[in-house]
């Protein structure tokens, strides 16, 4: 089964409210990502679908104020963490910081899903292949050249910024399939070929119950971060049968 990954960005507001949701789509082959502050609770309330956290702060620990480590998060037992999603690189988290959270993922043993896409004004110019290039290469920029790749295994996602919360896919406005996506997720094959990381590939961006199959069948993409429909539990528990039918 492809990887659905639920991004509950600030959402619910109640714990109690969180755990409900929680429970109703623990499947496997689910990553739920909701805020810091439920992490701990719904990583000991599931039994089959993981916990990921929606950022995490590269300094292990120390004077920090308001920040929550990499190795914090794995202590309550999370397991993946949203690197450099568009909504915090347009707060001003730059490059650079992105690539030492990237690292110090690793180094606390958590699988790093790397956000990276194209805002409506770049895509428009047509640099859609020099923007992920670029975020691509500074993303894995401070893992340690010449070390083995398979001792680390990232998640890129491909989220074009123009294309979240906006129910504008790439494709499919003039046909039903997502193929622009799946050209970007090829040339950023070709260029993680070769670099200290294995990688696979993600969608992101308005996915829900009606194009959710359009992309599973991509070969190109192991599955989807789901924002907005991830807390549509009917339609997000939809979305995990038709995953579930959908063979690798
Ligand atoms: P939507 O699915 O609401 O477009 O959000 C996408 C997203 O930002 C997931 O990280």
């Amino acid at each position: 089964m492809k990887l659905l990954v639920a991004n509950w960005k600030e959402n619910p507001i109640m714990l109690e409210d969180a755990l409900t949701l929680a429970k109703q789509v623990d499947h496997q082959e689910v990553v739920i990502c909701p805020p810091h502050i439920f992490t701990a609770a719904i990583s000991k309330v599931l039994k089959k679908a993981s916990t990921g956290a929606q950022d995490g702060f590269y300094e292990p620990h120390g004077p920090f104020t308001g920040y929550v480590s990499m190795a914090q998060l794995a202590a309550v037992g999370v397991k993946h963490v949203i690197i450099g999603h568009s909504e915090r690189r347009a707060l001003g988290e730059e490059e650079t910081v992105i690539a030492r959270k990237i690292a110090a993922a690793f180094e606390a043993g958590l699988t790093p899903i790397v956000c990276i896409g194209e805002t409506a004004e770049e895509h428009k110019q047509g640099k859609v292949k020099e923007v992920v290039d670029r975020q691509v290469r500074s993303a894995f920029s401070l893992l340690p050249a010449g070390s083995v790749a398979t001792s680390r295994e990232a998640i890129i996602c491909y989220e074009p910024v123009w294309a979240i919360s906006t129910n504008q896919v790439p494709g499919m406005e003039t046909a039903d399939t997502p193929e622009q996506a799946q050209t970007v997720a090829r040339y950023l094959e070709g260029i993680v070929r070769g670099m200290p990381v294995t990688s696979r590939f993600i969608y992101g961006g308005s996915v829900n119950q009606e194009n959710l199959a359009a992309f599973l069948i991509c070969p190109e993409f192991s599955g989807v971060l789901v924002g907005g429909a991830s807390l549509r539990v009917p339609e997000f528990k939809k979305m995990i049968k038709i995953a579930e039918h959908i063979l690798m």
